[in-house]
């Protein structure tokens, strides 16, 4: 009867578990959900949104910092991919991504093809001339050769303008490197983009003009991943709440 007992004993501490009604199987961590894991594209070519930092190889940026605060308070587990802009938007209008953050432009013709998150942050267009230009003051008088990185809200803007040659680049750092050595003679991007390029080429950039458009960045999350959108506008409403979007602000913009 004793032995019997202890069969009896070992059998539910080896299976006990498992069996249905024996154990909580929600307090422990082995058989809970878990973090919804996502693949995340971003154009690592954007600072100070997003771009390699040399020292450590590593993607850093607002835009990260960013979605690693919506992941932690949302239950996301994240892995990075650095993919081209064309590539990002592509690969978003045919789901090979869960998402994408990439200081993209929530804009009616990517709605078509992806969803976005609520918006996170404010910027628009401006134009970049070398410091000792003094002809092109603005939209009103922009003329020569005019560098943008194609397929964004600044080769839109440059499209629809009269008397300027559109010169593509596929990174915007290569179209501030042609400015730097009199290849173009201006070039349109996002604002914050623009200001940090001004204040690392001190002296040889300024902005000209006032801003010329109103654009909202918002995530792109793929079509049909309803959970992943709840997820990251939840996260995001968590990260507005604690002041992240402030503290960022602070960090990579300001000082
Ligand atoms: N905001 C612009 C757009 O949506 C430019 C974004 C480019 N982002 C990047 N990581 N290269 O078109």
């Amino acid at each position: 009867m004793k032995k019997f007992l202890w069969i009896l004993v070992a059998l539910v501490a080896v299976f006990g578990l498992a069996l249905p009604g024996c154990g909580d199987s929600s307090t422990n961590p082995t058989t809970s959900a878990g973090p919804l894991k996502i693949v995340v594209a971003t154009d690592a070519t954007w600072a100070p949104f997003e771009y390699v930092d040399t020292a450590s190889g590593k993607i850093v940026g607002f835009d990260i910092d960013l979605m690693n605060a919506i992941a932690e308070r949302a239950g996301l587990q994240i892995e990075y991919k650095n993919v081209e802009w064309d590539s990002l938007l592509a690969g978003m209008a045919q789901g090979t991504y869960d998402a994408a953050i990439s200081s993209i432009t929530i804009k009616p013709d990517r709605l078509e093809k992806m969803n976005f998150s609520n918006a996170y942050f404010n910027a628009g267009q401006i134009i970049v001339v070398r410091a000792n230009n003094t002809t092109i003051t603005g939209a009103n008088n922009i003329s020569g050769k005019v560098g943008v990185q194609t397929g964004t809200t600044g080769d839109d803007e440059v499209s629809a303008m009269t008397g300027v040659t559109k010169v593509g680049y596929d990174e915007i750092g290569l179209a501030f490197a042609a400015l730097l050595t009199n290849q173009i003679d201006a070039l349109v991007c996002d604002t914050p983009v623009a200001d940090g390029y001004v204040k690392k080429n001190a002296g040889q950039l300024k902005t000209v003009g006032g801003i010329l458009s109103s654009e909202e960045y918002g995530i792109a999350v793929a079509k049909g991943k309803t959970d992943v959108l709840n997820k990251i506008n939840e996260g995001l409403a968590k990260a507005k709440a604690d002041g992240i979007i402030d503290q960022l602000i602070q960090k990579w913009l300001v000082g």
